[in-house]
């Protein structure tokens, strides 16, 4: 009995055995099969990475976690375009990774039905604008990267739905200004990386403790940073790192805060902190350089351009050098009192800065007829200097001069007259410069009006002057019109 038991059981066996090898290479085979082609799958993993496609892999298997999709910086995979129609049947995807890739655009539902993504990377592609509502779906996303998208134009309610975001990637974004209401929603964001932009300073409103109450990591470093208010140091103390290399520090009296905040901002074994400016401590630590070294010097006007008479309604620009550390607030005060600073003025370029000098933009009209006071403050102190702005109205074509026949004339004189007018004013109010307190420039503005009266009398004077001594040259026929450089 027991060798027939024995024979049928391995005569079952031989029979059996192929069946049993077929049906594994079956089911290998179809594992292979379900992996698209120029990528590579690990089904245990339940991973599918891509580096040789020129499209979305078509018959993923839909039970994949992590896809990736890459190309490398010499190679970007030729991938404009991703469609909800090609990610919407891939619901268990945790992980989804296009990177390095010409991606260009995506439809505002492309991560529709993506409810259990956690870390969406789509770092060093060509994406150049992101839908508002394009993340609203991804419910469960805690870490997003979008670094490297250099012409990524990013709306103020990108991140408004991403209530659980830990980490948010947006280094080498081409960013120039940071909207403190693009993170008002991210309440349990940790890391926050903004490194190798073009920032130049940061706002005030990342100042508040409402600010990403969970922050922990801020990175700031390659940007065009010069200097941390001192409103910062909240938000300094309550984070645990701070990341500020590779920025062009002012090492000057309003940084010398920062070395009392050690902990985050220069913690061992980080990349040091190098001062910029001034000359004379350029590549100096931030953290040991001395408080004797950090220096403020008060502002002081050197040179302002001469104004030229102006048109009513045209825009007359004045340019001014100026020394002082830090650079000074600018602010002018035109004829009819109105002040403007160069910071309140949204939208509108009325203050230029290139190094050290500014330009401001003045409209020529009734506003600003008369004298222009031009205003430079900072920490350490304060300068000022008066120019005149002569706004010839357009309407008038006949002015009052009476002594003059021919019209055409007439005109010709009175540009030549105000013109000189100017020159001499101006020179009056150079010398004149205030560099002290407050009470002061009152005091010579009354001086100085008189002087402009006084000026500007004698100028009527010579303005009738030349009047005359035109006509009495047109009279004698003279076909000469240089006598105005002259002047
Ligand atoms: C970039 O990718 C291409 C195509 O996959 C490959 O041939 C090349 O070797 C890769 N280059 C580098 C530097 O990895
Ligand atoms: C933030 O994180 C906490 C703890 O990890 C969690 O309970 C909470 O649901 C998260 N989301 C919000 C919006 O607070
Ligand atoms: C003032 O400006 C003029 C030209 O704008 C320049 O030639 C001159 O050197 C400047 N003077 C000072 C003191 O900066
Ligand atoms: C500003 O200063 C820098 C360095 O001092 C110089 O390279 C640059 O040409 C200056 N820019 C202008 C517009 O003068
Ligand atoms: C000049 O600016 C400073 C700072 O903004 C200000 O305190 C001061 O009152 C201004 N002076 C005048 C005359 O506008
Ligand atoms: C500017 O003021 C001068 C006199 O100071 C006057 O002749 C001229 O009409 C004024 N211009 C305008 C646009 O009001």
């Amino acid at each position: 009995m027991a060798p027939g038991g024995l024979h049928c059981v391995t005569s079952c066996f031989r029979v059996f055995l192929p069946l049993l090898l077929f049906l594994l290479l079956l089911l290998v085979s179809a594992a292979v099969a379900d992996c698209p082609s120029g990528c590579t799958c690990d089904v245990a993993r339940k991973s599918v990475r891509c580096t040789q496609v020129s499209a979305f892999p078509v018959g993923t298997d839909v039970t994949t976690e992590s896809l990736t999709i890459t190309g490398n910086y010499s190679m970007p995979l030729q991938l404009p375009h991703v469609t909800n129609a090609e990610l919407r049947p891939l619901s268990a995807l945790k992980t989804l990774v296009i990177t390095h890739t010409v991606l260009e655009s995506v439809g505002e539902d492309v991560f529709q039905g993506l409810t259990n993504l956690v870390s969406l990377d789509l770092t060093f592609n060509r994406l150049s604008k992101l839908e508002k509502e394009i993340f609203k779906p991804l419910t469960s996303l805690l870490f997003l990267y979008l670094t490297g998208n250099d012409r990524l134009d990013i709306a103020a309610s990108l991140f408004r739905d991403l209530h659980n975001l830990k980490g948010l990637y947006m280094g080498s974004l081409g960013l120039n200004h940071l909207d403190p209401q693009l993170f008002t929603n991210l309440v349990n964001l940790t890391y926050l990386d903004l490194s190798d932009n073009y920032l130049k300073e940061l706002p005030d409103g990342i100042a508040s403790d409402k600010w990403l109450p969970r922050l922990q990591v801020l990175d700031l470093s390659f940007n065009h940073l010069t200097t941390l208010k001192d409103t910062m140091a909240p938000l300094v103390s309550r984070v645990n790192r701070v990341i500020l290399a590779d920025n062009p520090w002012n090492c000057n009296c309003r940084l010398k805060w920062v070395k009392a905040h050690a902990k985050s901002l220069f913690p061992p074994h980080s990349p040091a902190v190098l001062c910029h400016e001034p000359p004379s401590v350029r590549y100096s630590d931030v953290s040991t350089l001395p408080d004797t070294r950090m220096v403020c010097t008060p502002p002081s006007l050197l040179n302002c351009s001469k104004v030229p008479e102006t048109l009513e309604g045209q825009e007359v620009k004045v340019t001014c050098t100026v020394e002082g550390d830090p650079f000074p607030d600018v602010s002018w005060r035109l004829a009819d009192n109105t002040i403007i600073s160069g910071s309140d003025s949204p939208g509108r370029e009325l203050l230029q800065v290139i190094n050290s000098t500014f330009i401001i933009s003045v409209v020529a009209n009734t506003a600003s007829n008369g004298s222009l006071l031009i205003n430079v403050s900072n920490v350490q102190g304060m300068d000022q200097k008066i120019l005149q702005l002569f706004v010839r109205p357009t309407t008038t074509t006949t002015t009052t001069t009476t002594t003059t026949t021919a019209s055409t004339t007439t005109t010709t004189i009175t540009t030549t007259a105000t013109a000189q007018d100017t020159t001499t004013t101006n020179t009056a109010k150079d010398t004149t410069t205030t560099n002290t307190a407050k009470d002061t420039p009152t005091e010579k503005e009354g001086s100085l009006n008189i002087e402009a009266i006084v000026a500007g009398a004698a100028a009527g004077v010579g303005g009738i002057l030349i009047g005359v001594i035109v006509t009495a040259c047109i009279c004698k026929k003279c076909s000469s019109n240089k006598v105005e450089p002259s002047f």
